[in-house]
């Protein structure tokens, strides 16, 4: 797919057992939790502003993510983008029309990435009427044009290569930053954008075998005062895993919480917009790649 034909990160579907406890934590959160159907499966339908959803969490046993959804703005861009990605090596399926119907999308192709982790390139999304929106979901998130936030996937040594030039050479992503480091320093990350986030996808070597394709979805409130109440949230539900703190990469202020998938939840404010055409920047290797905080709880 040629760079800059996907907008932005539509929404990001996981597969989890315990879909009660994964209510609760969300609901806690601030998000707004409807129950609905995916994969022919009972599932909650996330949402954090006009969309339908943008974390979709169906009834399954793997625990991890299933689906990762990104919007291109119309029919015609989307015949391109598959066209693109085909002369480039990457075959993307069209989707069935009961896949269309499940996800609320007018069209659809997707493609498994060399992690098995399926993307979908879409356009038409459901953009609900503004009268079911909770009153308190209103101004709550920052998402809109430029994504609800992004997600961050684990790597094998061997597969960070196979797996980046999908993004980009698939995708059409552009790579806005990279660590490059031995695992003793700490964890390589690129870091890939679609539009002025400066991230909406990163893809993580982890030092031993990762037990998971998915590290953590990350969602931004509007303001410090929404994430400051989230994070009381996670402290009173024991969630925290790692502390508030600056990133050096998007300069977002964040936490990190633990999901009744074994997975994580970043939870943000503030992250810095780029400028389209700005440079890559690659970042020191590091134990801590923060400006201040994110310790690991109980540390
Ligand atoms: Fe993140």
């Amino acid at each position: 797919m040629s760079t800059g034909l996907i907008t932005q990160l539509g929404y990001v579907g996981m597969s989890a057992h315990d879909l009660p406890a994964w209510n609760g934590l969300l609901t806690r959160l601030g998000m707004q939790v409807e129950e609905g159907a995916m994969s022919g499966r009972k599932a909650l339908l996330v949402r954090l502003d006009e969309l339908s959803y943008r974390i979709a969490i169906a009834e399954g046993d793997a625990d991890d993510v299933a689906f990762i959804g990104w919007e291109v703005p119309d029919r015609t861009v989307l015949e391109e983008a598959v066209a693109a990605a085909a002369r480039r090596g990457v075959e993307f399926a069209p989707a069935t029309r009961a896949e269309l119907e499940e996800r609320g999308v007018l069209a659809m192709y997707w493609a498994a990435d060399p992690l098995g982790v399926r993307h979908e390139v879409y356009a038409g999304p459901t953009v609900d009427d503004r009268k079911t929106i909770d009153r308190n979901l209103l101004g709550r998130f920052r998402g809109g044009p430029i994504g609800f936030g992004h997600a961050t996937v684990f790597a094998s040594a061997d597969a960070y290569a196979p797996a980046l030039d999908f993004y980009q050479g698939g995708l059409g992503l552009v790579e806005s930053g990279r660590r490059d480091c031995l695992p003793t320093e700490g964890t390589p990350i690129t870091l890939l954008r679609c539009n002025e986030r400066q991230h909406s996808l990163a893809v993580m070597v982890p030092s031993g075998t990762p037990g998971k394709k998915i590290a953590h979805v990350y969602a931004e409130y509007a303001e410090l005062d929404f994430l400051g109440q989230a994070y009381d949230a996670a402290l009173d539900l024991g969630v925290v895993t790692t502390t508030l703190g600056r990133h050096q990469a998007d300069h977002a202020v964040s936490f990190y919480a633990s999901t009744p998938s074994g997975t994580e939840l970043e939870l943000g404010w503030d992250s810095r917009l780029i400028l389209a055409g700005a440079r890559i920047e690659k970042f020191r290797a590091q134990r801590q790649p923060s400006i201040w905080g994110h310790r690991k709880a109980g540390a």
